[in-house]
């Protein structure tokens, strides 16, 4: 008899997810461009399971019941675009593709229209959770049309990760936007690892504390319902791990040059061009560029000299290192906050008519940002849906009131130690501002009215004015 589901690329997300589906009843067939890969996984993983291999894309078609759906998880560009034209040939009405890999959104957008010309179906997903996820239930962001998911929900929504109130996946809505929703999901993502390195780095310069003792306040810090989530229960891990040979911190002995792969980017691109305001996510992003640039950075290290690190008051273990853990709740709440907003402003802008309230629900199982801070999320935007800015919810409007001046302090104590603290420093400038009610663009509308008769806007009277500035 013919298998229910197809995957396209065995990598470690592909073998996971389709061991993921094969768990849950649903009999699967494989697909790798180097045979010997499939061969290997058929003999190992695969062994004992409903899954069998194709050694061609025409083989694994035949082997599908009709409508077909396949998934592929292949590196997204232009490997995805050749598996789209090496399959096509042999699908009929009806069949659906998936791309489950991290494709840029626009991309999607183009392919959704291109395969539903032909009659096909294609679902743009966002899959996020890392191996682990992959296996035991990720979460997932479908996007295309809604018939399309219709014809996956019930695989989709047996192998997601479940919470208390459903599975970790819904349609979120037309062409390309499961991939937009997870690009933004990546863009919180940095700006969370960027936000917990910041932390660990005054730690560990301006308090002199160990690895262990930092893993403490980590494991202390997940304990709480700001802060819990799986990012910082993996920093504990990692702060904790030592060095097989000389059994001292793992983490000093790691390079500190962070790679990316382009969602981060692409998140602050968009960001930019929808007129969303990201600072945070942008310094985490920037942070990641200046972290590459090390050999110019050992250099320059010589000659520009830091102010002497002097001693401050931030906090004891046992009180949780209070300022630092204001100055990661409020910028980890600000990451969020302005995701939220790329996603309120392309909703509009892209057609998408998000959901947020689902958007946050999805998030707070399987993938790498879940957290309990989702739950107030997602209560802030069941309560209301037209909300403007995460930052005016009363919930996160009274973390701001609380933690405010702890994060200042931290700000101010990094800056005179000379201690970068990108993500710590935008936020505080992105409340700040925020919060501010004349901020003085109207000197900068002044000049550009000066030089190059842009004219402005009044406070007093409606219109357009220009002044002769220079008579
Ligand atoms: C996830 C992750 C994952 C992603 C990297 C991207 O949600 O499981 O987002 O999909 O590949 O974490 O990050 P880099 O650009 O840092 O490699």
């Amino acid at each position: 008899s013919k298998a229910h589901f197809g995957l396209v690329g065995l990598g470690v997300m592909g073998e996971n997810l389709v061991l993921n589906a094969e768990r849950n009843g649903f009999s699967s067939v494989v697909y790798n461009r180097t045979y010997s890969k499939t061969e290997s996984f058929l003999l190992g993983r695969g062994l004992g399971k409903s899954i069998s291999g194709a050694k061609d894309l025409k083989e694994l078609v035949n082997k599908l019941e009709r409508p077909r759906r396949i998934l592929m998880m292949v590196k997204a560009g232009p490997a995805t675009d050749a598996v789209i034209s090496q399959i096509s040939p042999y699908l009929e009405e009806g069949d659906l593709l998936i791309d489950g890999g991290n494709a840029l959104f626009s991309d999607t957008e183009r392919r959704v229209e291109e395969l539903e010309s032909k009659s096909f179906g294609y679902i743009g997903m966002g899959v996020s959770g890392g191996a682990k996820g992959a296996l035991e239930g990720p979460s997932m962001m479908p996007g295309g049309t809604k018939s399309s998911y219709e014809s996956v929900e019930q695989l989709l929504t047996k192998m997601a990760a479940q919470v208390d109130d459903g599975p970790c996946v819904s349609y979120i809505g037309p062409g390309g936007s499961g991939h937009f929703v997870k690009t933004v999901h990546n863009g919180i993502e940095y700006g969370i690892e960027q936000i917990l390195a910041e932390s660990y780095d005054l730690m560990k310069r301006m308090c002199g504390m160990t690895g262990d003792q930092m893993a403490d306040v980590f494991a202390y810090w997940n304990s709480t319902e700001e802060l819990s989530s799986y990012l910082v229960e993996i920093t504990e891990t990692c702060l904790r791990t030592k060095d097989s040979v000389d059994g001292t911190d793992l983490v000093e002995k790691i390079m500190d040059k962070a790679g990316q792969k382009g969602t981060g980017l692409w998140t602050v691109i968009s960001a930019l061009e929808l007129g969303a305001s990201v600072p945070t996510i942008y310094a985490s992003l920037n942070a990641r560029v200046m972290s590459s640039l090390k050999s110019q950075r050992v250099y320059a290290s010589t000659l520009l000299k830091e102010p002497l690190i002097g001693s401050y008051e931030l906090g004891t273990p046992s009180d949780g290192m209070s300022p630092i853990m204001d100055a990661v709740v409020l910028s980890t709440i600000a990451s969020y906050a302005q995701g939220m907003e790329i996603m309120r402003i392309a909703s509009h802008e892209y057609n998408y008519d998000l959901h947020m309230p689902s958007i946050a629900q999805i998030w707070k199982g399987g993938c790498i940002i879940r957290s309990r801070l989702l739950v107030h999320i997602q209560n802030a935007f069941q309560k209301d849906p037209q909300l403007k800015n995460l930052l005016l919810d009363s919930w996160f409007l009274n973390q701001v009131d609380k933690r405010i001046a702890g994060l200042a302090k931290v700000v101010s104590y990094a800056s005179q130690a000379g201690i970068p603290v990108p993500c710590f420093s935008s936020t505080l400038d992105y409340i700040n501002s925020y919060r501010t009610s004349r901020l003085p663009q109207n000197l900068v509308q002044a000049m550009r009215d000066c030089f190059g008769s842009h004219t402005y806007e009044r406070t007093d009277k409606e219109g357009f004015f220009h002044t002769e500035w220079l008579n």
